[in-house]
């Protein structure tokens, strides 16, 4: 198969040199790719800034903000067979970046940002035969909000997670189906997360 994957966060700059974002560190799409890669698949690596080397075999194509992570994703999906969205896309930007460095002058600032695409919600829209797994980051109601964001978005599988998932080497994460199956894993390392992603998604079901 071919793959297509996203990981990390994106930055959303306001000037040159301060930007929002949030604490992903992209272990989980990492593993996804070098996964995806060990069981002879076709990897791109979509990618935000991350301290990370990309896994043998695997194109990488380095992004900064949500906007270039969609322009990415968009030139490779055509010719994908799968798309794995780990990253932690921000989901505004500063509604205008400014060159250099905003000097400080008043008390108090007021940001103003507006909505970036939704990367998932796009693509999830003409997935055609392409399967699709997204991540859903839940502080609470997480099955309810998964399996929300699963329809919505037009994926076939939704790997729920929670904030304490981010940087960590193992996390809890439930991955349900499209067709109502729920596969638990606890205390599992990103590695181990990301085969069994790939042995779903390259099994008949969805
Ligand atoms: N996603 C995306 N583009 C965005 C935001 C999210 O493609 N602008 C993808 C993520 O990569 C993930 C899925 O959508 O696979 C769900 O992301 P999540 O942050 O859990 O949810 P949101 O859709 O952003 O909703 P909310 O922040 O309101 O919970």
């Amino acid at each position: 198969m071919k793959v297509l994957v996203t990981a990390g966060p994106t930055r959303e700059h306001l000037d040159d040199v301060r930007f929002i974002s949030n604490p992903s560190t992209g272990k989980m799409g990492y593993a996804v790719a070098a996964a995806a890669a060990e069981a002879g698949h076709h990897v791109v690596l979509v990618s935000g800034p991350v301290d990370l080397a990309p896994p043998p075999g695997v194109r990488l194509i380095r992004v900064v903000s949500a906007v270039e992570m969609r322009d990415a994703v968009a030139s490779a999906f055509a010719d994908c067979d799968c798309l794995v969205m780990t990253a932690a896309v921000s989901d505004y930007r500063p509604a205008t970046r400014l060159a250099g460095k905003l000097k400080k002058t008043s008390e108090t600032l007021d940001l103003k940002l507006v909505r970036n695409p939704d990367i998932l919600a796009e693509f999830g829209a003409k997935k055609g035969r392409r399967r699709i797994v997204g991540f859903a980051l839940e502080a609470e109601d997480g099955e309810r909000n998964a399996v929300a964001k699963l329809r919505a978005k037009h994926m076939d599988w939704v790997v729920l997670n929670s904030p304490t998932a981010f940087g960590a080497e193992r996390a809890d994460v439930t991955i349900l189906a499209r067709n109502g199956e729920r596969t638990v894993l606890e205390g599992t390392s990103k590695l181990d997360i990301a085969r069994k992603i790939m042995d779903i998604l390259s099994s008949k079901k969805r």
